[in-house]
């Protein structure tokens, strides 16, 4: 019986344990039903969310905007710095004491790695991390095994491969460390040889009983997998133009290569031209309904951290 949640932030998914997942996936299946009949409810009601997006984002800002409305509160914020007071020269630390005296939880997404998990050590209200550059993505990581578990049936005994930018994707990192809390999982890790997963992340996989590979082509593994994750090539991650230039369009998945298979293709999104159109029309495309996932999931999320933390 999954009864608690234990955390007050969701800074990285590290600090996560396997119950602790399970109780948000298991809340989100609750929930799903007022999520895809677009109605709302009162379990949130008077509840003020705050998005303090200063990086692009479209599914996670949106999503966490519908969830909270769904939940029958609301949200306020900015999605980028130029357009609140940070652009004047107010601190990130001051901009968050000021999102704390309106909202009952933060939600923040920042191109440096570890400015969610300094918020949290300067505000009473939860602190989520909606992405800190290449470091973690855990409420990303939370639908995507919401989708893998509701498509596959389970997460224990998964093959799947992390494919494109394993280097600089937040999502990767996260989803690799919160597979390795599952039994019997397989990833293969398909990048060019210059976006291969970090060390740190290998080290955190090697202390546990996950295996995984890493390998440089997909047809190598595309018969052994349940799962083809597949990720954008990063420009704005590369500070030479000329790197990014030779590896864009490394891997592209397209549905020639996908007839017979017995998988899924997922992708975080948003993709570039690593998933061809042509897959869009098949029974393999699930990213779209990953990115629907994100609305009941990240409800569950809401209505865990403001109804075990009120203000
Ligand atoms: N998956 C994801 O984080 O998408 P956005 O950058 O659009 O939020």
């Amino acid at each position: 019986m999954i009864s608690i949640f234990r955390l007050k932030n969701i800074i990285s998914i590290k600090d996560f344990e396997r119950e602790d997942i399970e109780y948000i996936l298991n809340e989100a299946s609750k929930l799903e039903n007022i999520a895809k009949s677009k109605e709302t409810c009162e379990e949130l009601k008077g509840k003020i969310l705050g998005l303090m997006f200063f990086e692009p984002s479209t599914r996670t800002k949106l999503s966490f905007e519908t969830a909270i409305k769904r939940l029958g509160g609301d949200g306020i914020g900015f999605e980028n710095s130029g357009s609140s007071s940070v652009s004047k020269g107010e601190s990130i630390a001051d901009t968050a004491k000021m999102f704390e005296g309106y909202c009952d939880a933060l939600v923040i997404r920042h191109e440096l790695e570890g400015v969610s998990k300094f918020i949290s050590g300067i505000v009473d209200v939860p602190v989520i991390n909606a992405g800190d550059g290449a470091g973690q993505h855990p409420t990303q990581t939370l639908l995507d095994l919401y989708t893998i578990k509701n498509e596959i049936g389970s997460i224990d005994n998964l093959k799947i491969a992390l494919i494109g930018d394993l280097k600089f994707g937040r999502t990767v990192h996260s989803l690799s460390n919160a597979l390795s809390l599952f039994n019997n999982v397989k990833i293969y890790l398909v990048s060019p040889k210059e976006l291969k997963m970090p060390q740190e992340i290998l080290i955190d996989l090697n202390k546990t009983n996950i295996e995984y590979e890493e390998v440089d082509n997909i047809e190598s593994i595309i018969d052994d997998v349940d799962v083809l994750y597949v990720t954008r090539i990063q420009k704005e991650r590369f500070p030479d133009i000329d790197d990014y230039m030779k590896i864009k369009g490394a891997y592209v998945i397209n549905k020639k290569m996908l007839e017979g298979k017995d998988l899924i293709v997922m992708h975080p999104l948003p993709r570039i031209d690593e998933i061809a159109g042509d897959v869009d029309d098949t029974k393999y495309n699930k990213y779209f309904t990953q990115a629907a996932n994100a609305v009941p999931v990240r409800m569950a999320i809401l209505k865990t951290l403001i109804k075990n933390n009120p203000k």
